[in-house]
């Protein structure tokens, strides 16, 4: 059977393709739950399922396109690969494309080549964290690690053992051991009740505090990993001096700090990487999702000093993945060359602007955050009390509504953070000012239909 000989069945409808995909696949199914869809075909924004609707994709892979679907830089990259003769993966084995994509990548590292070299790991996020945890242990001869409330790694026993959400965490039992959970700042819930700079203060004072007592009880951690946005965390943006202040003690105490760029990575937060906003370097970066161009690939970005592998200490099969690098250069080039980053800042821009003024109109919208194109909307109930801090409690079945109206008015967007309450914008950093306003005008009806399918 071949792809072409694969044509949708006669009379072919979403319905048929997800009863058919909910008897041959595992109960652990998920986007398909909320965005109950079968795609035919993609193109930038726009994916459009096998009934010929076409949907504005604010989702794109969970963030991994950052040039929307099939783009023809893309398809010619994969093109020209194939020609070209490479194999399709070549396990750590070079080639000149790979050479070129390292060098390319290396060069977005802040001090490029001469501080970074690069580890390509299994292509998937959290197999990259797994190496990044796996390498400071191996520097350090330490064995515990810090990781954040509302952070996000991975579901592998490791990423998922420093990840913050307990919903998937709740079932498996012997996670990875030595995982100390220190709070994230979070504006608009502070996890100290304070609220606002004191609050920030306050956790920074905390974690310098926490690492120099000698009476913490914890020892002293191989590593610090976070993230300079939480993602999945609900779009929680770290402040720069808490940041800075991590950047500080972790150096001063020769604790690998691991950045992990999965998600903000490559231009989305309106600069290259997340952690450029706090003027910091990381002794590793962990890259996935956009740095393979749509294919699989992860890979570490490593501070020199800290490379302290031997060889094999860390290997996988599908490490040399031709095609990835291919489409991963491209990508890089077009992010580079098109300012896309200030594109993602831009449009990010507006779009807050516009989802703080719909915040007016609906008091259901209690925060709207994030930088560039990684947006959250919190959905709260406002017919209940604030807390001490002015935070009104969460709505997470009102959220999950949204997207279903939002599903419905043919705009895909995921939710995120704690009860699933945050409604999260992940668009391709090539959207335009035109599709950014059918998403505000998709979205505002959205609310205002969720609303009254909730609440009456
Ligand atoms: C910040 C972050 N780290 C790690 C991962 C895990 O990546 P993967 O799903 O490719 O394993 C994700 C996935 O969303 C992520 O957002």
């Amino acid at each position: 059977m071949s792809v072409n000989s694969v044509n949708p069945a006669t009379n072919s409808t979403n319905e048929y393709y997800l009863t058919r995909q909910s008897q041959m696949e595992s109960n652990v199914r998920s986007y398909p739950r909320k965005l109950p869809l079968a795609i035919a075909r993609a193109q930038g924004c726009w994916v459009t399922d096998v009934e010929g609707t076409q949907y504005l994709d604010c989702l794109a892979g969970a963030g991994t396109l950052a040039l929307g679907h099939n783009h023809p830089a893309v398809i010619q990259s994969i093109q020209d690969t194939l020609a070209s003769g490479l194999p399709l993966h070549t396990l750590d084995l070079t080639t000149p494309l790979k050479d070129a994509f390292t060098e390319a990548l290396l060069s977005f590292l802040p001090g490029g080549k001469e501080e970074y070299c690069l580890q390509f790991c299994g292509p998937s996020g959290a197999d990259a964290t797994e190496a990044a945890i796996k390498l400071a242990k191996t520097y350090t001869g330490r064995s515990s690690v810090i990781s954040f409330s509302g952070g996000y790694h991975g579901m592998t026993h490791g990423s998922l053992a420093m990840t913050g959400n307990l919903s998937a965490k709740n079932s498996v039992n012997n996670l990875m051991p030595g995982v100390q959970f220190m709070p994230y700042p979070h504006e608009y819930r502070c996890p100290l009740g304070l609220g606002g700079e004191a609050g920030v203060d306050a956790l920074t004072y905390y974690f310098e505090n926490f690492i120099e007592d000698v009476e913490s009880g914890v020892t002293k951690p191989a590593a610090v990993i976070l993230e300079a946005i939480q993602g999945e965390g609900g779009v929680v943006t770290a402040p720069v001096k808490w940041l800075q202040k991590i950047r500080e003690v972790t150096e001063r105490h020769n604790i690998v700090l691991i950045l992990d760029e999965v998600q903000a990575g490559f231009g989305r937060s309106g600069k290259m990487f997340a952690f450029e906003h706090a003027d910091i370097e990381p002794d590793v970066v962990v890259m996935s999702k956009a740095v393979g161009g749509g294919l699989p690939l992860a890979v570490l970005g490593i501070k020199r000093k800290f490379d302290a592998w031997q060889p094999a200490g860390h290997t996988g099969t599908f490490r040399g993945n031709q095609l990835a690098m291919g489409t991963g250069l491209v990508v890089l080039d077009t992010i580079k060359n098109e300012n896309l980053a200030q594109n993602a800042q831009e449009r990010g821009e507006f779009l807050q602007a516009e989802l703080k003024k719909l915040a007016n109109e609906f008091p259901c919208i209690g925060n709207v955050r994030g930088r560039g194109l990684m947006i959250g909307v919190e959905i709260v109930d406002e017919r209940q009390s604030a807390d001490r801090i002015g935070s009104l409690p969460a709505d997470a079945q009102l959220a999950a509504a949204i997207q279903t109206a939002c599903f419905n008015n043919k705009l895909l967007l995921e939710k995120g953070g704690r009860n699933g309450s945050v409604i999260r914008l992940l668009c391709p950093l090539i959207i335009t000012q035109d599709e950014c306003v059918q998403v505000i005008e998709r979205f505002k009806k959205s609310v205002a239909e969720a609303l009254k399918a909730v609440r009456g």
